[in-house]
């Protein structure tokens, strides 16, 4: 696999985009030690100081729908939750659509973005940004993040998660490829605390009680109200 190593960029989502309209070979990695100009999603910064975190993007080409990308973010976090458990033995579970959480507080974000025509993905790049080894976080995140390091109570290898999570990454992406999606959202499921219990779900439209009761294969969330309706839920914040 080729992988891009940076100490200093802005995104490496940016360094991803570029790379991928130069076309580079599909399984591309970009990473790097610091970002100054981490994105998050809806337009929010990521913070990323240096040498504390994984900070990477990579570069795929699957043959499928732009539809279907975002079925991308829900492999890459099932690939996350079991490389970071295969290197440290920690259980991370998912707050849809696309949180990591290690004990309730976020570990991980995911940001998913593409290149493509509307009836085909020139490329689909998937950024990771991992908590590792920060031992305080500002005073805006502090109550809602945490790293690897803080809850094992030593620093934490990031090469080794690295690696373990582009494993599993592998695998699963052989798997998607194969048989698709089914797979893969049973997996997603089974990680996801959000599933199979009562939540808030707080829409622009306001809130929504009920039972989350799974996803679809759009990633979309199906939430039963009290009278037994279905609720497409498809972008909320999600209260427990
Ligand atoms: C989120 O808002 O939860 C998504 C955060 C994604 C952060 C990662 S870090 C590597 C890649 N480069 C970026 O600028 N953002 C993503």
């Amino acid at each position: 696999k080729h992988v891009v190593y940076e100490k200093s960029v802005s995104s490496t989502q940016e360094i991803a985009h570029r790379l991928a309209r130069e076309k580079v070979a599909e399984g591309t990695i970009v990473v790097a030690d610091e970002q100054v100009g981490g994105k998050g999603r809806l337009g929010r910064a990521w913070f990323s100081p240096i040498g504390t975190g994984i900070w990477m993007s990579m570069i795929l080409k699957p043959k499928i729908p732009p539809q279907r990308a975002p079925q991308l973010t829900l492999l890459a976090a099932v690939a996350v939750i079991r490389g970071i458990h295969a290197a440290t033995g920690l259980h991370c579970d998912i707050k849809w659509p696309n949180d990591i959480l290690l004990k309730g507080k976020k570990l991980v974000g995911i940001l998913t973005e593409m290149q493509a025509d509307p009836d085909q993905i020139h490329s689909v790049i998937i950024g990771i940004g991992i908590n590792v080894n920060q031992k305080n976080f500002p005073d805006e995140i502090k109550e809602i993040a945490t790293s690897l390091s803080l809850e094992k109570g030593e620093d934490v290898n990031r090469a080794l998660v690295m690696q373990s999570i582009m494993a599993e990454f592998e695998q699963l992406y052989e798997l998607f490829l194969k048989d698709g999606f089914l797979p893969i959202k049973q997996m997603w499921e089974a990680h996801a605390t959000t599933i199979g219990r009562r939540i808030t779900a707080r829409t622009v439209s306001g809130a929504i009680e009920g039972f989350a009761k799974g996803i679809t294969e759009d990633g979309v969330l199906l939430l039963e109200d009290d009278f037994g309706t279905i609720h497409k839920i498809y972008s909320a914040d999600i209260d427990f």
